[in-house]
């Protein structure tokens, strides 16, 4: 989808339909590019919303013809709901909203104006309205014959007529369409089958992203064994998919800036291995690279966007199977770090991966190590799918996390370490076992993260609910969402602040 900041008024597009935002019972609350048009046209907005026939409910949409009043044939209503629950998250939706239902009519062109009262900055507005246009015309239609029907809109135009604004918004919407194109590349490699988004694979992509800025280094079973990465090596064993071990390097600030780490579960699939998971729903875990791929899709963006922080991502990958080679359970795997962990379960293998890459991350002495993972059902449980479970040991980390879900929508809640359940993984034989049993099964899973991380200032964001959508809802497709890019990117536009009032 083309993004276009035009000069004017809305009234003055040509595009096929223009998107006027009204809050429910808007009646008396008309306003801007509303008031204007419904003026101008005869009062046709008015009349419609006096009828009753629209309220201005969330997703809600109409068609009126503005026949003659105006360039443009049609208006396109949509609905913010009540404006006391008005904020940037719901005109997101209201504009994937306004564009289903323009793409439904297989329009080719949708203005808007951002003259809506939510009491967010324009910036904000303009980052929203790309975001709930691009996001929503998502499909994973790539392996399907027929086209799907469902092309989008080509092109979201915003209109301003005030040039101070007018550049604000021009920047806010570059920077949030490099934000959307990364979102949509993480949920390409998440939706994409396992028998192709191997660790290969993943290791070409990220590979492929590489540039002046951005290095990238992958290493294979061989390498990966040297440095004793046995942890993730002992997952890997059942399948006969090599692992691999993804670096990825983005300098944008001097070395004095300090180095985030960001460390992303890959699990090209996860069949739950010797200790097998069972069959309903088990396709889903191809999706259980989400992490990784929101990973690389940072990085990618970050260079893009050219954002001054210096960025480690890592991604160890590997498929979870019951091979003939497979690790099993009362196996000892010695991780790079030197903790030695027994297997109760191996179907608790991404904290496996992760012990691996959380080790490694001390080698660039971060002042940030963040680790995105579908690591537990249990999160999924307590959570349920579209808020990620937060953990960490510093509470600036978790405070930005904080910030920047509100700005994004990509909500957050925050679950606690508790000191006691470390029994839960005390092993008889090795350091500690990869499983606590059901019960907190999210927090002795960050329990045991933490162990491999500790002293570095880290949280963990486990994205087992919101990394999948059951349905499509809103600007969310049906299948990998693509949850914690624009949350990672927006924590890193807030990072270097944070690093200035440090050094105060
Ligand atoms: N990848 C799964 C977690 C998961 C579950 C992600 C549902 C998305 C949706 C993870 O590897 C796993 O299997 N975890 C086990 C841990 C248990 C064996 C301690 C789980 O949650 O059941
Ligand atoms: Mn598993
Ligand atoms: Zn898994």
């Amino acid at each position: 989808m083309k993004i276009k900041v035009r000069k004017g008024l809305l009234e003055g597009s040509r595009a096929d339909a223009l998107a006027i935002f009204v809050f429910e019972n808007g009646l008396k609350v008309l306003s801007g590019a509303a008031a204007r048009i419904d003026k101008a046209a005869g009062g046709i907005i008015k009349e419609l919303l006096e009828s009753g026939d629209f309220r201005g409910k969330p997703n809600e949409a109409v068609i009126l013809y503005t026949r003659g009043n105006f360039p443009s044939r049609r208006l396109l209503l949509a609905g913010l709901g009540k404006k006391e629950d008005a904020g940037v998250e719901v005109f997101r939706r209201a504009m994937a909203c306004a564009v289903r239902k323009a793409t439904g009519l297989k329009l080719k062109s949708l203005a808007v104006s951002l003259e809506i009262e939510t009491g967010d900055a324009i910036e904000s507005l303009a980052a929203a309205a790309v975001e709930g246009a691009a996001l929503s015309c998502y499909r994973f239609d790539c392996f399907q014959k027929e086209e799907s029907g469902r092309n989008c809109i080509e092109a979201l135009e915003i209109c301003e007529p005030d040039s101070v604004k007018l550049k604000k918004i021009e920047a806010a919407a570059n920077c949030a369409e490099a934000a959307c194109s990364a979102v949509l590349f993480a949920r390409d490699l998440a939706c994409g089958p396992s028998n192709q988004v191997t660790p290969r694979l993943l290791s070409r992509q990220a590979a492929a992203c590489s540039g002046k800025k951005l290095r990238v280094k992958t290493f294979g079973p061989a390498e990966m064994k040297k440095l004793g990465m046995n942890a993730v090596l002992g997952v890997a064993q059942g399948s006969s998919e090599p692992a691999a071990f993804i670096e990825m390097h983005y300098k944008g600030n001097k070395p004095s800036a300090g180095t985030v780490v960001l460390v992303g579960k890959a699990i090209t699939f996860d069949s739950g291995g010797i200790s097998l998971k069972p069959a309903d729903k088990m396709e889903e875990m191809k999706a259980d690279m989400s992490g990784g791929a929101a990973v690389i899709a940072v990085l990618k963006a970050a260079a893009e966007m050219k954002l001054p922080v210096n960025v480690v991502g890592l991604i160890p990958a590997a498929e979870n199977l019951p091979g003939g080679k497979a690790y099993k359970p009362g196996d000892i795997l010695k991780s790079y770090s030197g903790l030695s962990i027994e297997v109760i379960s191996t179907d608790a293998e991404g904290r496996l991966l992760l012990a691996d890459a959380l080790g490694y991350a001390a080698k660039f002495k971060p002042a940030a190590v963040i680790d995105i993972a579908t690591l537990t059902g249990a999160c999924q449980v307590a959570l349920g799918d579209r808020v990620s479970g937060m953990f960490g040991t510093d509470e600036k980390i978790k405070s930005l996390l904080r910030q920047a879900a509100e700005e994004t929508g990509e909500p957050v809640w925050e679950l606690p370490l508790v000191d006691d359940y470390k029994e839960l993984i005390k092993s008889d034989v090795a350091d500690l076992k990869n499983t606590g049993g059901r019960a907190g099964g999210a927090i002795t899973a960050a329990l045991f993260l933490k162990r491999f991380v500790d002293p570095l200032p880290w949280a963990h964001l486990d994205i087992a609910g919101p990394a999948w959508s059951a349905a499509e809802k809103g600007y969310l497709p049906k299948g990998a969402t693509g949850f914690g890019v624009r949350l990672l990117l927006s924590f890193l536009r807030r990072w270097p602040e944070n690093q200035a009032d440090r050094q105060r």
